[in-house]
């Protein structure tokens, strides 16, 4: 890349939807970005600046894609931290660290370290080291978490899941076996945790700069269906539930070490406030920021791991609702129904690029306005019109 005066470039490992927005927010700034890319299909290969083959478990390829960028940053957590402190140790600026990411990429690792810096966290236990037995380890184990916490419970694997995938709900020990065998032959490790009576899911996003500066966008409302993202909403939460969820992420943002945007995925239970899930990225649950805030979450990304002012997080109205488009059955291309999505009024379409298959993320649409049963009728139009599948119970909530 040619030599340039301005900040960047950015680098991202990864080039899925996140990466391709984030390359989006950076364009107005006239920041380059680089995108590591397993295909020249993926999402972000399209919105890039310029594109750098390869995969995040290869070192050399990680090197080629640092040594035309600024900083190093990250569009999923599928990442080997020891490749990473490799990068941080030949003088790579990698944001989020290698350090903050032990945070966030292993669930065992995140459950740990919240529960012992005193942020609530659902009931859990890790279960599967290396060698541990079915028989005389494992299963008491389950058999003791149940009986205090009641089944059904949950069973999590610790890395590599999204999307609900590495999430079982088991409701007895034979359940819980079959998943624990599967596990066992990909050597992966599994948690137990108490299944949840969930009132409601939120996310917080907070952006961190690296001398500390912090700013939280307000408290959203996820809504879920076997374990994917539908939607999410700003403006429907009770307010002393938004606060405190807002602050329970600043305070996750404290300890972190992150520098970039953190997103805190929380369940409201009984009155609790429990974090499930950290990201050190831009997340699903921040789509909204895009139309619906002052500054996205990602362009507030980009402004932290270069080291620029954070841009005011605030909502832009008090109702904003982003729909997540899937694919059907027919693997129906949205693309082919841009033009009746884009007659419902206020409907901002953001299509991937990737190509459609049934129940994969191709996509979201946000309506930003004052009443929140209007923009979430607009949204959820707008997404089935598109051909995502809209069942009675989850549009029409
Ligand atoms: N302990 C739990 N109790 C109840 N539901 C849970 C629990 N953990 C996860 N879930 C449900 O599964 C979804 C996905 O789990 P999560 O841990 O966030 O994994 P992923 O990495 O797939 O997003 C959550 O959003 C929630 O709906
Ligand atoms: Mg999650």
């Amino acid at each position: 890349m040619a030599q340039r005066d301005g900040p960047g470039p950015v680098g991202i490992v990864g080039a899925g939807q996140l990466a391709r927005m984030l390359c989006e927010a950076a364009s107005p700034l006239d920041v380059p970005t680089v995108v590591l890319a397993e295909a020249m299909t993926d999402a972000a290969v399209a919105t890039a600046t310029e594109v750098v083959p390869g995969v995040p478990g290869s070192f050399e390829d990680l090197v080629s894609l640092a040594s035309g960028a600024a900083v190093v940053t990250f569009d999923h957590e599928q990442v080997d931290l020891a490749l990473l402190r490799r990068l941080e140790a030949d003088g790579k600026a990698v944001r989020p660290s290698a350090e903050a990411l032990t945070l966030a990429v292993n669930k065992a690792t995140m459950r740990e370290r919240l529960d012992r810096a005193g942020v609530a966290v659902p009931a859990y236990e890790v279960l599967g080291h290396k060698g541990a037995s079915w028989q005389d380890g494992v299963r008491p184990a389950l058999e003791a978490f149940g009986e205090a916490h009641r089944w059904p419970l949950v069973l999590k694997a610790a890395r590599g899941g999204y999307d609900g995938r590495g999430v079982w709900v088991v409701s007895d020990v034979g359940a819980a076996e079959g998943v624990w065998r599967r596990a066992e032959e990909t050597s992966t490790v599994l948690l137990v945790e108490e299944h949840v009576a969930i009132e409601e899911e939120l996310a917080v996003q907070v952006a961190v700069g690296p001398s500390g500066e912090l700013k939280a966008w307000p408290a959203v409302e996820t809504v879920q269906r076997d374990g994917v993202c539908r939607e999410v909403l700003c403006g429907s939460l009770p307010e002393p539930v938004a606060r405190a969820a807002v602050e329970v992420a600043l305070s996750v943002a404290r300890m972190s070490g992150v520098v970039g945007t953190l997103a805190v995925e929380l369940f409201s239970s009984a009155g609790r406030l429990l974090v499930n899930e950290l990201a050190m990225r831009p997340h699903n649950s921040g789509h909204w920021s895009i139309e619906g805030a002052v500054t996205s979450q990602f362009e507030n990304h980009l402004r932290a791991v270069l080291g620029l002012p954070l841009g005011s997080t605030e909502a832009l109205g008090p109702a904003v609702a982003s729909v997540n488009v899937f694919g059907n059955q027919a693997a129906d291309n949205p693309a082919h129904h841009l033009g009746d999505a884009l007659s419902v009024s206020g409907a901002h379409v953001h299509l991937y690029g990737k190509a459609p298959r049934p129940g994969r993320k191709l996509g979201h649409v946000t309506v930003v306005g004052d009443d929140l049963a209007e923009v979430r009728r607009r949204a959820w139009r707008a997404a089935e019109l598109l051909g995502t599948p809209v069942t009675e119970e989850l549009g029409r909530r």
